[in-house]
């Protein structure tokens, strides 16, 4: 095509197709306008949200124990637990705290006569029950109990911190055997096993955890006090 057969317009059109620094800062603010709109819309003061009315008072319900011989009347929230209970209400910190969620034995003390993770029941459960601590398992401030005393000559623990619990399920585990209780590993369990053997004794102890590792001193000290060698 020669120059004659070019329209008037067509000088102009070129013109309009060739990039300019004016068309190229006017693209650029648009684009800019367009990322930031984001930013600005978020930047935008968020409507005030209702205030939640204020929780209601829990009510503290009263709990009647009688905790190692001595009566305590607490006055506790009905989802206390009685590990708590006896840590924070009745100020008894020997029963230690765990998993708080029944896996490690920490917590065990005797209710009625019967051992439990104390993790796992709640204070209000056991008005007017009778509760054993490792407080309480001496039968005076100045002497240890038997298994106690086991624990300590049969080297039996190392960080102490299972230790209460240990201590109040091999004093239940004890009792139960020469009440005649039967295990998962009693051969008949029709009958009291003879002997409270190393496998009754690792059986019945299998709710309580030690990190530390002290089974095989733990077994000792139990056989020793069920014995009547300790
Ligand atoms: S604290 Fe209760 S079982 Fe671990
Ligand atoms: S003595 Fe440390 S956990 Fe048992």
């Amino acid at each position: 095509m020669s120059p004659a057969d070019t329209h008037p317009h067509d000088d102009a059109s070129d013109a309009a197709r060739k990039p300019s620094r004016r068309r190229f800062l006017q693209s650029a603010a648009a684009a800019a306008a367009v990322t930031a709109a984001p930013h600005a819309r978020a930047q935008q003061p968020a409507a005030t949200p209702a205030l939640a009315p204020p929780p209601a008072a829990t009510p503290m319900l009263p709990v009647k124990l009688t905790i190692n011989g001595h009566p305590y009347e607490l006055q506790v929230e009905a989802r206390t637990t009685l590990l708590d209970a006896l840590r924070e209400y009745a100020n008894l910190t020997g029963t230690k705290k765990g998993c708080d969620r029944g896996q490690c034995g920490a917590c065990t003390v005797i209710v009625s006569g019967r051992r439990i993770n104390s993790c796992l029941t709640l204070a209000v459960m056991h008005d007017g029950e009778s509760v054993t601590t490792v407080e309480g398992l001496a039968p005076d401030g100045d002497t240890l109990a038997p298994i106690q005393r086991a624990f300590i000559e049969k080297d039996a623990f190392q960080c102490g911190y299972c230790t209460p619990g240990q201590l109040c399920s091999a004093t239940a585990l004890i009792a139960e055997y020469r009440n005649g209780d039967a295990s998962a590993v009693t051969a008949d369990v029709r009958f009291r096993p003879a002997q409270l053997s190393d496998d009754e004794i690792r059986e019945r102890m299998s709710g309580n955890i030690c990190r530390c590792g002290a089974y095989p001193n733990i077994v000792a000290a139990v056989k020793a006090v069920a014995s009547g060698n300790a």
